[in-house]
């Protein structure tokens, strides 16, 4: 790797006001955050507003947002559009627990959108969808485990917790051949634990031994499409099909968890970007444009367990704010070129990249997809979670870390993929973010030779 042009000087962020508040949060909210994943210890971002595609925290600092708040704002922030229509029908009141015509609209929507998907219920978070899936693919086979992939995320329930994001994967989670099962965390009980079974995405012949061995016992296989929440890794060609048809050899449910990709990746989500039908899938973030709507749904075979014979239900499930964001939100997707336009942006933003990477020699490719990709400082992209972790994701850390300052805020961390919103489109993105890109990452190489090392983080976080 060779540096760049020589670099502008580091811009250093005024963050008093932000160390101001993590001080105070710290007093009675756990990291000063309501999520771990919000938690980046002096460097916790406190925000102020967010419009379009941009946020800005509570010093004022401007950024391109890269983050989307994890993926959910398809459209942008504060979208008039979303905002309107939520703020109009929640006059009519919020919560009942009786059904309103939004719920009904929205799950109609879901089920349009998919194609295959006929019946679904709504949910608040993907957690709860996720829960609520593996559930229903147990009450319908009458068996208990799940096989899921290491890396994946499927949200913090019991049963979603296992084998997600250890360090050192070769250590923690067993033989290639025979991975065991790692709990997130203490407080899942081992019982729960044992029902998940873990797999290693794009090994086939792991999953077929697993079901050679267990499927007695196997109610279903959950999978994130691709590895939203590890690079955005790929499948490797038919690798889905395969997976299609030994859920139904050795008859499994099939559960995609969409929540990063439907509503994203295509209107259909990835079951229809990779033209494959699962039996049960979830939906969240994308779906709300950063309202809190969920929702799980499959064939009317497998979701006939519900009513009757499967526990579902919610104070706030289907509330009116959630279902009349949900109702908008894939109004719009439906109805107009806001996810071409995502896709768009995100393409020219990696051809951008691209140009960035290859004037410096730098060996490097995407995963994932132009709406939700990830950056990989090497010519071959890793093909599951073991890989990423064996990789040196230091540079990018680095990077993405530094680009903060200098206005654009992706997560410093190369698990998390960049996030477009339509809103990008219009905001100069796609000259500005592979500029910015390309002073951080001369600033990152530029220290790390200073510092005669190649693992060196460079800047701090947010200067
Ligand atoms: C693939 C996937 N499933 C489930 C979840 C959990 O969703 P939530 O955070 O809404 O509970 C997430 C969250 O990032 C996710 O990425």
């Amino acid at each position: 790797m060779t540096a760049g042009p020589a670099t502008r000087p580091a811009p250093t962020l005024d963050r008093s006001r932000q160390r101001a508040m993590y001080a105070r949060a710290l007093g009675h909210l756990p990291g000063g955050t309501d999520s771990n994943f919000r938690a980046w210890g002096e460097d916790t971002v406190y925000v102020d507003r967010g419009l379009g595609g941009r946020v800005w925290d509570l010093d004022g600092n401007e950024y391109i947002d890269l983050r989307m708040g994890y993926g959910p704002v398809i459209l942008g922030h504060g979208d008039p559009r979303v905002d309107d229509h939520v703020n109009e029908r929640m006059r009519k009141g919020v919560s009942f627990s009786l059904t309103s015509e939004d719920e009904v609209q929205a799950v109609e929507l879901v089920c349009e959108l998919t194609g295959w998907v006929k019946k679904a219920r709504l949910t608040v978070s993907g957690t709860e969808a996720t829960m609520h899936a593996m559930r229903i693919a147990r009450a319908y086979t009458g068996r208990d485990r799940i096989v899921k992939f290491e890396g994946q995320y499927h949200g913090v329930h019991d049963y979603a917790l296992i084998s997600v994001t250890p360090d050192r994967p070769q250590e923690e989670l067993g033989d290639a051949d025979n991975p065991v099962g790692l709990a997130w965390g203490r407080g899942i009980p081992e019982a729960v634990a044992r029902t998940i079974i873990p797999a290693r995405y794009n090994a086939l012949d792991v999953l077929r031994r697993i079901f050679e061995r267990d499927a007695a016992d196997i109610a279903g296989v959950i999978i994130e499409p691709v590895l939203g929440n590890a690079q955005g890794i790929l499948p490797q060609p038919g690798f889905h099909e395969a997976i299609r048809a030994l859920t139904r050899e050795f008859g499994a449910v099939l559960i995609y968890d969409e929540v990063k990709t439907g509503f994203r990746f295509a209107r259909g989500g990835a079951a229809e970007y990779f033209g494959v039908t699962p039996d049960l899938a979830t939906f969240a973030k994308a779906m709300g444009n950063g309202y809190p709507v969920a929702a799980f749904g499959g064939s009317d075979e497998v979701m006939s367990v519900l009513p009757d014979h499967v526990s579902h239900g919610g104070t706030y499930a289907g509330n009116r704010v959630a279902a009349a964001a949900a109702v908008k939100t894939l109004m719009i997707i439906k109805e107009t070129d806001a996810l071409e336009r995502v896709h768009a942006t995100g393409r020219a933003v990696q051809a951008g990249l691209k140009e960035v990477l290859d004037r410096r020699g730098i060996a490097h490719t995407f995963t994932g997809h132009p709406a939700m990709f990830g950056i990989f400082f090497a010519e071959r992209a890793p093909t599951e979670y073991r890989d990423w972790a064996d990789s040196d994701h230091e540079l990018y850390d680095a990077v993405a870390a530094a680009m903060h300052p200098r206005g654009a805020m992706p997560e410093p961390d190369s698990r998390e993929p960049w996030f477009f919103c339509e809103a990008h489109a219009d905001e100069g993105v796609v000259d500005r973010v592979p500029t910015i890109f390309a002073d951080a990452l001369d600033a990152v190489l530029e220290a790390r030779a200073r510092s005669g090392s190649m693992a060196g983080t460079a800047e701090q976080h947010h200067g």
